[in-house]
């Protein structure tokens, strides 16, 4: 089925020098789909809005102690740690990949102090095959007694303005939901100079096995995400989107064209799809698919006459 008279693009940089458009709203979300590179021989990933790839650190992270994934009424709980092949390998070998390809990919950055996350941002400056940065806040900041750097409205918006004046890059920031107030942590970013704001990565759990009287995590908690969490993503990506001028990108519990959908109703302009990922490899495209049919069966010409209708 031929869809090009369908306008999915969206814009999540205008005020950008470079942009960065998508030919359509579906990404994959960080830490859920490797390096993009792992699926080539499995998936049209020339078919999704943009990849973004593992959270990536300034050296390789070898992760948590196992189990490190467990699953739970209606979602996952996961500990990984943030294990990564650190940034020198990205450069080197996956970068040259990207770079033959269409469809955008993002670097996740993830670090635990704000000179941690330059040098990693610094080091990707000028790599071709990069079209943009996504900052992950929901990591420990070392320097302020292990607190998580997105749950402190300064030590983000200092983040954000320490990377944006460092890159030519497009850089989004991506917020967790273990805050007191993620409206206000959103302003704070956008005041900062962030051209875009994802979110939300995930909730803080844990698990038990009774019979063992243990935690099922090696970690004790973990992440919690999958569908279980989608109503509070959505609230979130709503009542951001309300209050921000750049672009928003929902995350959190999509698995259908429909949960998606949703959220670009509430404000989104894109989206991020992650568990869904684990479940089914085609997740990611079935919900392109899912969106373009919606959009001739409903005869909606345009994405933007969806993106933000459910908002006062
Ligand atoms: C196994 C796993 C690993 C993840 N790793 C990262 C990561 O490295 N960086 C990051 O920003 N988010 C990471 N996330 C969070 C996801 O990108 C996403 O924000 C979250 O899972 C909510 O979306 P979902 O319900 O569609 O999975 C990870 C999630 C999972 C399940």
């Amino acid at each position: 089925m031929n869809y090009d008279y369908l306008d999915c693009a969206v814009q999540l940089a205008p005020s950008h020098p470079k942009g960065l458009v998508l030919s359509n709203p579906v990404m994959t979300a960080s830490g859920t789909f490797g390096y993009g590179i792992e699926y080539i021989d499995l998936i049209d990933i020339e078919r999704l809005g943009a990849i973004i790839c593992k959270g990536t650190t300034l050296m390789p992270r070898n992760g948590n102690s196992q189990p490190r994934i467990i699953e739970t009424v209606g979602g996952l709980l996961n500990s990984i740690g943030l294990e990564n092949v650190g940034v020198d390998a990205v450069i080197k070998d996956k970068a040259p990949v990207w770079e033959k390809w269409r469809v955008p990919v993002i670097v996740n950055v993830a670090g635990e102090t704000i000179d941690e996350y330059i040098q990693v941002v610094e080091k990707l400056e000028g790599v071709n095959g990069i079209s943009g940065v996504e900052i992950n806040v929901s990591c420990p900041n070392i320097t302020a007694g292990g607190m998580l750097f997105g749950a402190d409205l300064k030590i983000v918006a200092k983040l954000t303005r320490a990377v944006k004046n460092i890159t030519s890059l497009p850089i989004m920031v991506k917020l967790g939901p273990n805050v007191t107030n993620v409206t206000d942590i959103a302003i704070a970013v956008e005041d900062a100079g962030a051209d875009a704001i994802s979110l939300i990565n995930t909730l803080k759990g844990m698990a038990i096995d009774i019979k063992k009287r243990k935690p099922c995590l090696g970690n004790i908690s973990g992440g919690l995400s999958g569908p279980a969490i989608k109503p509070v993503a959505l609230y979130m990506v709503y009542e951001v989107a309300k209050a921000v001028h750049i672009p928003v990108i929902g995350c959190g519990g999509i698995i259908s064209a429909m949960d998606a959908l949703e959220f670009l109703a509430c404000g989104a302009s894109a989206v991020q799809v992650g568990t869904a990922n684990l479940i089914d490899l085609h997740a990611t495209t079935n919900i392109v698919n899912g969106i373009n049919e919606f959009m001739r069966d409903n005869n909606i010409k345009s994405l933007h006459e969806i993106i933000g209708s459910c908002l006062p």
